[in-house]
């Protein structure tokens, strides 16, 4: 691992985006319904990473991707006030709305989300060099996300092979097409939940967790953490295999947990802890995440509160 003079993170959100949330007394479809309350975040996974990076502690945080239009404008502005560098690039149109309907009777959520613009191969260039640029003075770069229209599947891979020639260590949290395709470049993190986890493997994968790591670890795969929800994760790291478990919590809102887990994994790797110890901490924030209404966000107390209630034992 690169032991740099800088600690910088950089975070990659290649299609940000507006979370709103509208708290409505009751959904129905056909019918008009006046929100009682609307909050709206800077979100994207990235961003999601970026921020609970800055709550854990860790000062120098860049964020960058392709924000755009006057929702561009709302996103960077919040990752500012952050206290994060603001680094994207503009693309045509307006970075996408992603809605969230809370019906007051049932607390259930309904979600409508955009596709976001399509980026030109102009920008994609600029976005190219910008990375250069940001991964040589970074320690760590973090992918997280989906891909904007535009961008061909295989994209990850090549921006992973970019910023590591610029010298920075690499982490790639994406699902489908984009993970099957990113994982050629041998990311040195990877976090796949279930879902992720089966379809990354031939014919849906195997159900015995083991294997699967075993598998991915062979394939040149430093990392491979499974994490499982409720049930805490699974890892396999340097060829070791790793069972994280974690209390039963109370929770209120889990969306946003994976990319907690993985900032809290970063926040320990440029550390230079030991696999147990960012496996406990990335399970602690992860956990943390699940105990606020917000998504992508932590409260540092909890996160040290969990760390003495979660177990991280060698898988023999
Ligand atoms: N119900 C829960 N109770 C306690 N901890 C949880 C719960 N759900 C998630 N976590 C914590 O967060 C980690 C990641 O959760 P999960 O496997 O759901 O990620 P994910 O599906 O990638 O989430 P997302 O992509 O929405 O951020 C878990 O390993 C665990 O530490
Ligand atoms: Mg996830």
């Amino acid at each position: 691992m690169k032991r740099s003079t800088t600690n910088r993170i950089t975070t990659v959100t290649l299609n940000a985006a507006i979370d709103k949330t509208y708290y409505v007394p009751a959904l129905d479809k056909g019918k008009v319904t006046r929100a009682e309350k609307v909050l709206s975040t800077a979100g994207g996974k990235g961003l999601n990473v970026a921020r609970v990076l800055r709550q854990l502690g860790h000062a120098e945080v860049t964020a960058t991707g392709f924000a755009s239009g006057y929702n561009g404008q709302f996103i960077t502005n919040r990752v500012k006030e952050a206290g994060i560098r603001s680094e994207f690039i503009e693309a045509t149109g307006e970075s996408r709305l992603c809605l969230n309907f809370i019906d007051g009777r049932d607390g259930s959520s309904t979600e409508v989300l955009e596709p976001g613009p399509t980026v030109s191969g102009e920008q994609i260039a600029l976005f190219r060099d910008k990375l250069a640029r940001l991964s040589a003075e970074s320690s760590l770069v973090v992918f997280s996300g989906s891909l904007p229209g535009g961008m061909a599947a295989d994209a990850y891979a090549e921006l992973i092979a970019l910023s590591r020639a610029a010298g920075a260590d690499v982490f790639l949290d994406t699902s489908g097409e984009a993970l099957v395709r990113g994982i050629a470049a041998k990311p040195t993190f990877i976090k796949p939940n279930e879902d992720e986890l089966a379809a990354l493997l031939p014919e849906g994968g195997s159900s015995d967790l083991r294997e699967s790591l075993q598998k991915l670890m062979g394939q040149g795969l430093p990392i491979v953490v499974a994490t499982l929800g409720a049930q805490g994760a699974v890892a396999g790291v340097d060829g070791r295999l790793y069972r994280i478990r974690i209390p039963k919590l109370q929770v209120v809102n889990t969306v946003g947990s994976g990319d907690s887990f993985v900032a809290g994994y970063a926040f320990a790797h440029v550390r230079g802890e030991a696999p147990a110890d960012c496996l406990r901490y990335a399970a602690a924030t992860g956990s943390a995440n699940a105990l606020t209404q917000t998504t992508g966000d932590v409260n540092l107390s909890d996160v040290h509160k969990l760390l003495s209630d979660i177990s991280v034992e060698e898988w023999l």
